[in-house]
C-alpha cells in the first residue's frame, strides 16, 4: 500500500530518552517522588511560552524511569504567586491532617514567589499544596505560606522524614540564596516549622545558592557506616562556568550538618577521609535533587542547562531536557569516600564491539567511525583503555567533515576534556562555546561511558567517579561517533550500543 502521508518529522534536538515537555519552557526538577510503583517528575514550567516566566509545576510520570508521560500542569501560578522549586513527600501517617481518611496525601512543599501586587510583595516563603489522587489534581493549602522569614531570597525547600537518634520528624533544607546558606528547619506536621541550624561554605561573592538536598548513604554498601550528603547548586561560580552543582560530605545529627573535612578529627582511625566536590564537571547539570520514597536507593535528576545561556538554546517549541536519572552511591576510591553516579537506562537493543579499532595498530594510531546517529536514537559508547602518559584517545561526535564535539582523555594532563567549541550550533550565545575538564584519577585502566542523545552528551568517567554533562547542537541529523587513539594506547573495549 502506498501512503501519501509524509514521514513523521522529529525535531532535530528532541532527545529519545531524556525527558522534555512537549511544548514550552522547563527548568529545575521539582517534587521527585516515587509512590505506588510510579515515579513522579514535577518541574519548573512555563505553560505559556518557551521563555522563563509564569512559573508553575509541570508534571510527568513513569513506571521505569525510561519512558515518561506528560501530565497536566500540577500546580499553576496565579495572580498572587509564582510557584518556584520545591519537593514532594507522601505523608503516610497523615501528620499534616490533609488526608481524607482513605488516601495518604501527597504533599508538595514549594516556594511562593509573591508578586509585587500581592499581600507580601517580593517575598519568597514556603507553601504547601496537596493531592489526594496520586498527584493528578492539587489544592493549595489555605494557610499558606507555612514558613515565611520575610526574605526575598528564601527558597527551594527539600523535605524528608528524619528518623534517628534525635527523634522522628520532617526536616526541610532550603536556601537563603543570596547569603549562600542552607537553612534546616523541622516540623511534626509539615505546617509548623522550627529553625534548627544553617550551613555555609566558601564561594564567589556574587553567586547564589539554590536547590539544596540532604540525604544519608551507606559507605561501600555497608549500612553500619553511613555518610550524609548535602547538595547545593551554585550560580554563577560553577566549576565549568555559570551554573554548577556541588556536594559536601559529612554528618547530620538531626539538628546540624557538619562537613567532615571541617572537623578537627575528620575520620575515625582507619577510616578513609571523606571528600566533597562537584557533582558534575560539565556546563549543563544544575538543580539536581533526589527522589523521595525509594527506601534504600537514591536516584537524582538534574536540569540539563545553564542559566548563562538557557534562554537562547535553539530547540524550537520546547526548551530544556532533564538529565538521565542517576543512582548515587558512595565508594571508597584512592583513599577517599566519593560519590559514584550510575545512569539508569534501558537495556541495549543492539551493540557492536568495534574489532577494527581493537586490532593491532599500524603505528600511526587508530581512527574509526563507530556509528552514525539518527533523530530519536540514543547511543551509548563504552571505551576501556590504558594509555602511556603522553598518549591520548577519545571520541569525536559531529557531522561528516565537521570538527564536532571532542572528548579527549589526556592522562599526562591528569584530565579528560570535552571541547564543544566546534560541536555545531554554538553561536546562539557567547558563553556557549567551551571546554570542560574533569580530573582523571588514572589507575591502570581508564573506563568511559558516553550517552549521546540528540542534544546532549553525558560522560561517566571511571565507573561514575566523575561525570561531564554538556549540551551540543549538531548541524544535521547524521552525527558520527568517531573513535581516535594515539599509537601506544592499549584498548580492551570499544563498543557502541543503541539503547532500546
Ligand atoms: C534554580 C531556580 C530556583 C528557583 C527556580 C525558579 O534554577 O532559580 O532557585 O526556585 O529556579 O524557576
Amino acid at each position: 500500500m502506498t501512503s501519501t502521508a509524509s514521514a513523521p518529522t522529529r525535531d532535530l534536538y528532541r532527545p529519545g530518552l531524556h525527558y522534555t515537555p512537549a511544548k514550552n519552557w522547563m527548568n529545575d526538577p521539582n517534587g521527585l517522588v516515587f509512590h505506588q510503583g510510579v515515579y513522579h517528575l514535577f518541574y519548573q514550567h512555563n505553560p505559556f511560552g518557551t521563555d522563563w516566566g509564569n512559573m508553575s509545576w509541570g508534571h510527568a510520570t513513569s513506571t521505569d524511569l525510561h519512558t515518561w508521560t506528560e501530565q497536566p500542569v500540577a500546580i499553576p501560578c496565579d495572580d498572587d504567586e509564582a510557584v518556584f522549586s520545591g519537593s514532594a513527600v507522601v505523608d503516610e501517617r497523615n501528620t499534616s491532617g490533609l488526608g481524607n481518611g482513605s488516601a495518604a496525601p501527597m504533599v508538595a512543599v514549594y516556594t511562593s514567589a509573591y508578586a509585587k501586587e500581592s499581600s507580601r510583595p517580593g517575598v519568597q516563603a514556603q507553601s504547601l499544596a496537596y493531592s489526594l489522587d496520586e498527584g493528578r489534581t492539587w489544592t493549595k493549602y489555605a494557610g499558606n505560606p507555612v514558613l515565611d522569614r520575610g526574605s526575598s531570597d528564601f527558597r527551594d525547600p527539600k523535605v524528608f522524614w528524619y528518623d534517628g537518634p534525635a527523634g522522628a520528624y520532617w526536616v526541610m533544607a532550603a536556601v537563603e540564596a543570596a547569603e549562600q546558606r542552607v537553612l534546616l528547619h523541622k516540623s511534626a506536621d509539615l505546617i509548623h516549622w522550627e529553625y534548627l541550624s544553617d550551613f555555609a561554605a566558601d564561594g564567589p561573592p556574587d553567586s547564589v545558592w539554590e536547590c539544596p538536598d540532604l540525604f544519608e548513604l551507606p559507605i561501600d554498601g555497608d549500612a553500619a557506616r553511613t555518610v550524609w550528603v548535602l547538595i547545593v547548586s551554585v550560580n554563577p561560580g560553577g566549576v565549568a562556568g555559570g551554573s554548577g552543582t556541588r556536594y559536601f560530605l559529612g554528618s547530620f545529627d538531626g539538628v546540624r550538618f557538619t562537613e567532615e573535612s571541617a572537623r578537627p578529627s575528620a575520620a575515625p582511625a582507619g577510616e578513609p577521609p571523606l571528600r566533597g566536590s562537584w557533582l558534575d564537571w560539565g556546563r549543563d547539570y544544575y538543580a539536581a535533587v533526589s527522589f523521595d520514597g525509594l527506601a534504600q536507593r537514591r536516584v537524582m535528576m538534574g536540569w540539563m542547562n545553564n542559566w548563562d545561556y538557557a534562554a537562547a538554546t535553539p530547540t524550537g517549541v520546547w526548551r530544556s531536557a532533564m538529565s538521565l536519572p542517576r543512582e548515587i552511591t558512595v565508594r571508597t576510591a584512592n583513599g577517599h569516600s566519593r560519590l559514584v553516579q550510575t545512569p539508569i537506562v534501558p537495556p541495549a537493543a543492539s551493540s557492536t564491539a568495534s574489532d577494527e579499532v581493537l586490532g593491532a595498530d599500524s603505528g600511526s594510531g587508530r581512527r574509526a567511525v563507530l556509528a552514525t546517529t539518527a533523530p530519536g536514537k540514543v547511543h551509548r559508547a563504552r571505551i576501556s583503555a590504558s594509555a602511556a602518559a603522553a598518549a591520548t584517545f577519545g571520541l569525536r561526535i559531529g557531522g561528516p567533515g565537521t570538527g564536532g564535539a571532542r572528548l579527549i582523555v589526556d592522562p599526562a594532563a591528569g584530565e579528560i576534556r570535552l571541547d564543544r567549541r566546534d560541536s555545531g550550533r554554538v553561536d546562539f550565545h557567547e558563553h556557549f562555546p567551551s571546554i570542560e575538564r574533569a580530573p582523571l584519577e588514572a589507575g591502570e585502566r581508564i573506563d568511559l561511558e558516553v550517552y549521546i542523545d540528540a542534544c546532549s552528551l553525558e560522560v561517566f568517567v571511571q565507573g561514575g567517579l566523575a561525570t561531564i554533562t554538556d549540551l551540543v547542537f549538531p548541524h544535521g541529523p547524521d552525527t558520527e561517533i568517531e573513535f581516535f587513539a594515539d599509537p601506544s594506547v592499549v584498548l580492551s573495549t570499544v563498543e557502541v550500543a543503541v539503547l532500546g
